[in-house]
């Protein structure tokens, strides 16, 4: 069994592939490459994306909502896989993560984030079992403490 450090390492690791950062080139383009690799992979997820579900990869390129977005979500995967040694951490996150996106995703959706994640990586690295294990195993606990959380609330869950 991998024990939550080397789940955190693994996916650390693979994390070097898909920069973020304060360097204006990496912090802009691999967030707007993760959405670029979305909206072309997962067009059913475009609806979710209000007044850019039409949006061409292109479009994507010149915009700074993206951009923003883009940075958000990698900033995201990385506190994940930070704090995967650490769970009520990473469960306060996700629990977070849930109450962000309150009135927009469908429940199903926190468990298929990882699939999509785990692809865009594959598009940086050559995408080996062990880190996709590890990002399936990170994908799997997020995507239970989402859904107890929905359910403490009342809410629908997957
Ligand atoms: C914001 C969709 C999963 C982190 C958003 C927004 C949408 C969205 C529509 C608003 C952004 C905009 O329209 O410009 C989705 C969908 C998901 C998903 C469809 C599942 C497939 C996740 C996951 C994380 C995450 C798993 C964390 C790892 C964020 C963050 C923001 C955001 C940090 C910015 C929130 C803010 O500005 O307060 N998401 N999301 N999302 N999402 Fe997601």
């Amino acid at each position: 069994m991998t024990t939550p450090s080397e789940v955190k390492y693994i996916c650390k690791r693979s994390l070097e592939s898909a920069k973020i950062g304060t360097d204006e080139a990496a912090a802009k383009q691999t967030g707007l490459d993760f959405y670029k690799y979305l909206f072309a992979n997962y067009p059913e997820l475009r609806v979710y994306f209000k007044g850019a579900e039409n949006f061409s990869a292109n479009e994507i390129q010149q915009s700074d909502r993206f951009q923003h977005q883009g940075q958000q979500i990698l900033l995201d995967c990385n506190t994940l896989a930070n704090t995967f040694d650490d769970q009520i951490k990473f469960k306060t996150h996700a629990r977070e993560t849930v109450h962000r996106h309150m009135t927009n995703v469908d429940p199903s959706l926190w468990s298929v984030f990882f699939t999509v994640f785990i692809g865009f990586l594959g598009t940086k690295m050559t995408m080996d079992g062990a880190t996709k294990h590890a990002w399936t195993t990170i994908g799997k606990v997020f995507a239970e403490e989402c859904n107890r959380y929905l359910k403490d609330l009342g809410l629908p869950t997957s």
